[in-house]
């Protein structure tokens, strides 16, 4: 027997005994089509199985860590002086628990490849158009994830305590703390001093550091927990997003028929998901193991020089922006929220029917707008923190890319519409209604008359 051929079998074998004394298919996600065993189909589980690798990390770093800014006064071996509890279980950690440096850079590293294969499922839905009917709710619910897992890295940055991360989480309090809203009748509506007390507690940095961990250890992953379980539970009841297309009349969910047709969830895409998850945690921790994370001296060490302060690099955009010649703490809270309301309610923003890019040039346009802004900002962040950026530096860097930008996708939109409209005149006097054929995901779905054509052009 072939190799191949005893490696189904065996698997088939264990496979029907766990159904059998589970009945695992009847509570299994629905069954996807064919098309979908590739990757970018399943951008979401990437995101999750980096998700679970944090959870099961954290509560091994739970074992270990203080999160105390007492003094320890043994200066926990590291023979520099005395330094704070939350600063010395994480040198010990580092020194002491067997792979312990590994274990805190994967968890360090594990959550920066969270937060970027998390933005690549978001651009993937972006630019698709997996947002439109039905799947509202699915991306509303995905915008609020968002912001818990940034909330997850901000939070832990703190954790550690050591002098870059006490002085970037300050950078941000004091951000949200300064806030001053004006509002009509020269009134101040001083939204900072709502904020404070839930951010700074008694305002000593005790008080600091037990809201950031337990935001980190529970609040924040259990707020994560049931977003996740009501995303996947939507997911669930639309199905997969067919391919992203130019027709207006692709149905965007599958019959119940159809889906008896596909593939079961449990276990072939599940088995498909572990392989990727295996992939994944291999190299996490090859480059874990290649580049270990180093630990800064602790907040308060007055005997070395403090480095610039910067956060991590999902934050750098936003903290640059703060450097910006004019851009108070409100106007800089107030683009994010921006930024944030228009990925919130993108659903009821684009309400074209057709999902492919092309057809949408104005939304491909602002998504690429954001990419850009998050680039530049976010390098010029980590080349020159702290130095303040000049209106003449904007025109001569932001303006021009934003202009490109504009120029390359009005050209490619236009290049489209001139061969789309030459096919339908084609496909017209060839007797056909229109361009549209039979869609291959919906092969049920007749082409659209001549009529329906003209109404939906
Ligand atoms: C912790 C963060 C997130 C996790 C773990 C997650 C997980 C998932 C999973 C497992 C799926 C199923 C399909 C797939 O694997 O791609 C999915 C689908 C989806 N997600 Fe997310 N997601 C997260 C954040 C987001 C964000 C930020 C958005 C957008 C704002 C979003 C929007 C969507 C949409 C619209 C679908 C349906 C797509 C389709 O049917 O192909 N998700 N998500």
């Amino acid at each position: 027997m072939t190799f191949s051929g005893w490696y189904n079998r065996s698997l088939n074998k264990i496979w029907g005994f766990v159904e059998d004394r589970t009945g695992m298919r009847k509570w299994a996600l629905r069954p996807q089509p064919e098309f979908t065993f590739k990757p970018s189909y399943w951008t979401g589980a990437f995101v999750a199985v980096a998700f679970i690798y944090q959870i099961m990390s954290g509560m091994l770093l739970l074992l270990y860590y203080e999160p105390s800014v007492s003094i320890t006064t043994t200066a926990c071996g590291s023979g520099t002086g005395i330094a704070p509890a939350a600063w010395c279980s994480t040198y010990y950690i580092m020194h002491s628990v067997p792979m312990g440096t590994l274990l805190i850079t994967t968890h360090l590293y594990g959550a920066y490849a969270m937060i970027f294969l998390l933005l690549v499922h978001f651009y993937r839905g972006y630019y698709l158009g997996v947002y439109k009917k039905p799947r509202e709710f699915s991306w509303m619910v995905g915008a609020l994830l968002l912001v818990v897992t940034l909330g997850m890295g901000f939070t832990g940055y703190l954790l550690p305590y050591n002098v870059l991360s006490y002085n970037a989480t300050d950078v941000g309090i004091n951000l949200a703390i300064s806030l001053q809203i004006p509002l009509p009748g020269g009134i101040v509506f001083n939204a900072g001093a709502l904020i404070a007390p839930f951010l700074l507690g008694n305002g000593t940095p005790q008080g600091l550091l037990s809201r950031m961990f337990w935001a980190h250890v529970l609040l924040l992953p259990l707020l994560l927990g049931a977003l996740l379980y009501a995303h996947i539970a939507l997911f669930e009841s639309h199905g997969i997003a067919p391919p992203a297309t130019s027709d207006p009349l692709q149905r965007r969910r599958f019959t119940e028929k159809e889906d008896k047709q596909h593939v079961p969830f449990v276990p072939h895409i599940l088995w498909y998901m572990i392989k990727w998850g295996l992939l994944y945690l291999g190299i996490l921790f090859a480059i874990a193991a290649l580049w270990p994370w180093t630990l800064l001296t602790w907040y308060g060490n007055t005997a070395v020089p403090i480095p610039p302060i910067v956060p991590d690099w999902y934050f750098l955009w936003l903290f640059k922006l703060l450097d910006f010649q004019g851009v108070t703490p409100l106007i800089a809270v107030t683009i994010g929220t921006v930024i944030l309301l228009y990925i919130l309610f993108l659903p009821f923003l684009d309400r074209s029917k057709r999902t492919h890019p092309r057809d949408r040039p104005v939304f491909v346009y602002l998504g690429t707008c954001m990419i850009e802004v998050m680039i530049i900002l976010s390098v010029w962040g980590q080349l020159t923190p702290g130095v303040q950026i000049l209106p003449p530096q904007v025109y001569e860097t932001l303006v021009p890319t934003f202009l490109v930008n504009a120029i390359v996708i009005a050209g490619l939109h236009w290049r489209y519409r001139t061969s789309y409209r030459r096919r339908l005149a084609a496909s017209r006097s060839a007797g056909y209604g229109g361009i549209y054929a039979p869609s291959t995901a919906n092969p049920a779905h007749p082409a659209p008359n001549a009529a329906e054509v003209r109404a939906l052009e």
